[in-house]
């Protein structure tokens, strides 16, 4: 078969009609999961394998049962409890799980560009659940089908998004794919979190969050990676949550209908309380379900040679 794509590596290189492509196939596979008997054959006598050097709840399991709810045959594989601890590269694990019929390998990893590296050794198509502080593409496309479904369409949205900008790979997959779809992206978070160079890849870095959230369409918390303390990147965790914590005060000052969203796990009473997670504006839950239709989408299109 003739393949367009291969792989999915990141929102930085898939175009405005992909993800689009990809947003409206995953409003078909939604369907499925509304329906007592959730299968179909999109995925019949297919092999999908994940490989997670990271933890992970979401991605894996929405990934695996996505994989399970098309009819393909599933595998897990972590870091720990594998030839990996023996000190197999990457590229070689790569390739062994490429030689035993797999047709989509999807990988995690704390590697930037781990997923970049492997694609061009293995037949199978490779997808990114997250490599790094690079992309989490998979997470983004989510959080852009979340936010098309419940307004219709992001063009010219204001989206907010606060937090370690810096370390996550959700808010600069977010960036890309929020700017591709004509969306405009404004950041905030401590200076020490803040990457330099952000505002080259189309967002605006604000000096406060409450400059961030004014008037915004969506409000997107970040997870506070509290491993991060203890390297001095931020003074105390208290101090981060006034200043950077998202709660009903914080929310007001966004539009009425606004989204609050967030990518999980998340840090209750730290980077969201409890109050606006479990308000009415959090579709946090709904990003979950359609997590699963959007992987479903992505595998499929993959399979059918990443042709739009
Ligand atoms: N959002 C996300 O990637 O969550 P997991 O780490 O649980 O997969």
């Amino acid at each position: 078969m003739l393949k367009q794509r291969k792989d999915l590596l990141g929102l930085k290189d898939l175009s405005k009609e992909e993800i689009i492509h990809i947003i409206n196939t995953a409003k078909e596979m939604k369907a499925v999961l509304g329906q007592d008997f959730k299968k179909t054959n999109h995925l019949q006598g297919k092999t999908v394998v994940s490989l997670f050097y990271e933890n992970s709840t979401r991605t894996r399991l929405s990934f695996e049962l996505a994989a399970k709810y098309m009819g393909a045959n599933a595998a897990n594989i972590s870091a720990s409890g594998s030839s990996i601890q023996k000190g197999e590269t990457v590229i070689d694990t790569a390739r062994t799980i490429d030689a035993m019929a797999t047709d989509i390998l999807i990988m995690r990893t704390n590697m930037s560009g781990a997923p970049h590296l492997i694609a061009p050794h293995v037949k199978a198509s490779v997808i990114n659940a997250g490599d790094g502080m690079n992309e989490h593409p998979t997470q983004a496309l989510l959080d852009l089908y979340t936010m098309i479904e419940k307004r219709g369409d992001v063009s010219g949205f204001k989206v907010a998004i606060i937090g370690d900008v810096a370390h996550s790979r959700v808010a600069r997959s977010n960036i890309y794919g929020l700017t591709k779809l004509g969306a405009k992206v404004y950041v905030a978070g401590p200076s020490t979190l803040m990457p330099y160079g952000i505002e080259s890849l189309g967002a605006t870095k604000c000096g406060s969050v409450g400059e961030a959230v004014a008037d915004a369409d969506v409000v997107m918390g970040l997870r506070l990676q509290l491993e991060r303390q203890k390297r001095g990147l931020f003074p105390t965790i208290r101090e981060y949550c006034n200043f950077f914590g998202i709660d009903d005060d914080c929310l007001k000052l966004a539009k009425k209908d606004a989204l609050l969203m967030h990518p999980g796990p998340v840090n209750r009473g730290y980077e969201l309380t409890s109050s606006v997670i479990d308000g009415k504006q959090s579709v946090i839950d709904e990003q979950v379900t359609n997590g699963v239709a959007i992987r479903m989408a992505i595998m499929y299109w993959l399979s059918q040679g990443g042709v739009i």
